[in-house]
């Protein structure tokens, strides 16, 4: 059994996606992710330019989240 896909949640940032993963739009079409990379940052705040990736908006818009796991 392969493992599971991991999705981290930064804190105040994006979701970091690791491990192999295909992110499709609305219709079915496939986003490219660049070669080699082995984990990808999905926006969570909104205010990418570059949605559903991340591009560091995340730090100018104030974006605040930091939930906490219950163990
Ligand atoms: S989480 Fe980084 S731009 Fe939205």
């Amino acid at each position: 059994m392969s493992e599971p896909l991991v999705i981290r949640c930064r804190e105040n940032g994006p979701l970091l996606v690791s491990g192999a993963v295909r992110i499709l739009d609305h219709q079915g079409n496939e986003f490219p992710i660049p070669a080699g990379k082995d984990t990808v940052a999905l926006c969570r705040c909104g205010h990418s330019k570059n949605k559903p990736f991340c591009d560091g908006s995340h730090r100018s818009s104030g974006f605040q989240a930091a939930e906490l796991a219950k163990a």
